[in-house]
């Protein structure tokens, strides 16, 4: 095991009616702030004026941002900046999932940072030394940014999706309701779980050995968002298979599963080049990418691949046949996600061939990416291919 430091202070209120606490939790960091959302779903829902009450029975005064789309813009973002400076902003409180809360952590960084927020995301990458604080009511469980120090941003001049991190980035609290989540459709869910599982897949294939607590803890989200996936796709409005799912997106992403260890985010930086360019959602193109990136590297260490198949998929192809073990585990994975109606190749959401060299250069403009193998762009190249 590797050394560590963990520090994850975001404080999660969940379960039936947590949002109405919204108010209360705002009051003490914020007395005019900015509400920051989507393109309106939560206006069809009802959450928003529950919020608008909640937030307004403390006297605290309120300015509007919607309009947020997935795969979030610097535009808005900007636009957010501008506000808030003009406006003495002295706290954002985001409503909705990854992206609204990736735009908002961009513009708490921006509003405090005297250069364009976008230093922060490309090249050298400026330190987010400073940011408003922030705090979450979510409405989708998939991009665990309600417990990330992380903000994934487009800019749309070159259709550049780019990260950016820092601990001033995390959520100050994050509401989390499972029935917040019963109007997202069928399609919409699964998306979320492809994102979830992806970020335990990210931590778990390590090449660090002794990690036999945060293997386990992982292998144990990993079959409770597949069991509980299953369970909700025959009842959307199953609460209790909801808040499984919920409570498991936060913790595939809030680094616990990463102690001890080193992770690999190769295959989200080869997705970011396709939701980037193809505004596709986040969690398909991760469906389609991690299937062919584990038929690429499982043969730098079977057994971990094959540990995988037997812990997480049930396979029984018996210890003398790891690598036979650890093939069948991955295609477990492809037969999960055309179960649950997710994409496995390219082809199905209608990406061709011709700008995967394009992709590729992008993807190592500052270096080979990946720990579990290291990739250079030919691999990438392959790892398209193979995603076909
Ligand atoms: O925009 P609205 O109208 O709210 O609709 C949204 C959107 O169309 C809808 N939705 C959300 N909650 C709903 C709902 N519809 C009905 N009922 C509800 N309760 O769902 C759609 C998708 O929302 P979005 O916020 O885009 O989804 P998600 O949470 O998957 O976020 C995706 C973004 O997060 C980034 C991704 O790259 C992508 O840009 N990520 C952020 C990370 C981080 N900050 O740590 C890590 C991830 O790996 C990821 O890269
Ligand atoms: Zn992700």
């Amino acid at each position: 095991m590797e050394n560590f430091s963990f520090y994850r202070p975001t404080r999660i209120i969940f379960g039936r009616g947590s949002e109405e606490k919204v108010g209360k939790e705002v009051k003490k960091y914020g007395k005019k702030i900015l509400l920051h959302y989507g393109g309106g779903s939560i206006k069809r829902t009802g959450l928003y004026d529950k919020v608008i009450k909640s937030i307004k029975s403390e006297n605290i005064e309120v300015v509007e941002l919607g309009g947020v789309k997935p795969n979030p813009r610097l535009s808005l973002v900007r636009e957010g900046i501008g506000i808030c400076r003009k406006e003495n902003i002295d706290f954002i409180l985001v409503v909705g999932g990854g992206s609204a809360i990736d735009s908002a952590k961009a513009i708490a960084a921006g509003a405090k940072y005297d250069g364009d927020v976008w230093d922060c995301y490309t090249g050298e990458k400026a330190e987010i030394k400073s940011a408003l604080p922030l705090g979450v009511v979510l409405t989708i469980p998939a991009a665990g940014s309600e417990v990330s120090p992380d903000s994934v941003i487009t800019d749309e001049d070159g259709w550049y999706k780019r990260p950016a991190g820092g601990e001033p980035l995390i959520s100050k609290f994050s509401i989390l309701n499972p029935e917040l989540t019963f109007t997202l459709s069928a399609k919409q869910t699964v998306i979320g779980v492809s994102d979830i599982l992806a970020h335990v897949y990210e931590r778990y294939f390590t090449q660090v050995k002794n990690v036999e607590l945060t293997d386990r803890l992982a292998e144990a989200t990993m079959k409770t968002v597949i069991n509980n996936t299953r369970l909700v796709l025959k009842d959307l409005k199953d609460y209790n298979a909801r808040a499984e799912i919920m409570w498991a997106g936060s913790i595939a992403h809030n680094d616990l599963l990463a102690t001890g260890r080193t992770g690999d985010w190769a295959s989200h930086m080869i997705e970011h080049e396709l939701s980037g360019i193809y505004d596709i959602p986040h969690g398909e193109g991760l469906a389609v990418v991690f299937p062919a990136w584990m038929k690429y590297v499982y043969k730098d260490n079977v057994s971990k691949f094959a540990q995988f198949a037997q812990r997480v998929w049930d396979v029984d192809t018996g210890l003398d046949d790891l690598e036979g073990t650890a093939l069948e585990g991955i295609s477990r994975v492809e037969t999960f996600y055309r179960e649950i109606g997710l994409p496995v190749s390219l082809g199905e959401i209608g990406i061709g061939e011709d700008r995967f060299e394009e992709m590729a250069a992008k993807c190592v403009e500052d270096g080979a990416i990946g720990q579990f193998r290291k990739l250079e762009k030919d691999d990438i190249i392959e790892i398209y291919r193979l995603a076909k």
